[in-house]
């Protein structure tokens, strides 16, 4: 077997050999080089989104196996944190973009023809872990299994705070995912807003309109029972 080198390993020839620029050449060198700059921040996201949607696979399927919950949600909540984690990262991605130049941007534009954001799949599963502000996804799910797995439930795992002990940390790590994902989408939002302003986007939707009604805070139950704890405090407990 041949000796593995860094580029091997990584693959990095067929890896930088990926940002193919649509805008012809002869273009002025800024407006190539501004596309091919577009091209990285979109295949990084890609790149980490991959990583997100393992881990939150993972934590779904470690939460929901009903072998041994407390074990799977130890591991589980590295696996969310991790993901809380790489959410920051992808928030990140967004903002460098913030540094493309307008008068570069109209002019690659055109050539993006009708390929969006919207299109991708690895968003369309990110969604799916996570559900939106109005149904719960496949991660809340996994941890209602856990919590009944553990005879708990989640709005006395809510009660308990750290005394619920790992059913506690995963709801806050649930937490710290939900609020990453929609510090992303506020970030794409004014991102996209700053860039295209009140335009169509390339994949045919109103463009900021269509953005603004799509930013949800995932987990909505967990919310709304950590919220009634107010509520518990201030009615007067039974004599
Ligand atoms: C200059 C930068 C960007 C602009 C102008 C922009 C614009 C848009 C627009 C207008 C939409 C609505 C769909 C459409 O009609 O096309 C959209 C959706 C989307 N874009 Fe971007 N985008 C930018 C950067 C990014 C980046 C870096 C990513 C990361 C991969 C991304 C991922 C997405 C996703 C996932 C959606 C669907 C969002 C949802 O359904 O809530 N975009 N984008």
């Amino acid at each position: 077997m041949a000796e593995l080198s860094y580029s091997s390993y990584l693959q990095t020839e067929t890896l930088l050999s990926l940002q193919e620029t649509q805008i012809p050449e002869t273009a002025d060198p800024t407006v190539v080089l501004a596309e091919h700059f577009f091209i990285v921040a979109h295949q990084s996201c890609e790149l980490w989104l991959k990583q997100t949607v393992a881990d939150l696979s993972l934590a779904r399927d470690l939460l929901s196996g009903p072998c041994r919950p407390a074990e799977g949600a130890e591991t589980g909540v590295e696996l969310l944190q991790r993901a809380a984690e790489l959410l920051r990262v992808l928030h990140e991605q967004v903002l460098v973009l913030e540094r493309l130049q307008l008068r570069h941007f109209v002019q690659f534009r055109p050539y993006l023809g009708t390929a969006s954001g919207a299109q991708s799949e690895q968003f369309r599963v990110l969604g799916r872990l996570l559900g939106d502000g109005k149904e719960e996804g496949e991660l809340y799910e996994a941890f209602v299994a856990n919590a009944t797995h553990q005879h708990c439930t989640v709005a006395e795992v809510c009660r308990l705070g750290s005394a619920g002990g790992v059913l506690h940390r995963v709801a806050e790590a649930l937490l710290d995912v939900g609020n990453g994902y929609w510090r992303w989408k506020v970030a794409h939002l004014g991102l996209m807003s700053k860039m295209v302003g009140g335009q169509q986007g390339t994949g045919g939707t109103s463009g900021e309109e269509f953005l603004m009604r799509r930013i949800t805070l995932p987990f909505p139950e967990l919310r709304r029972l950590r919220g009634a704890l107010h509520a518990e405090e201030l009615s007067p407990s039974p004599a």
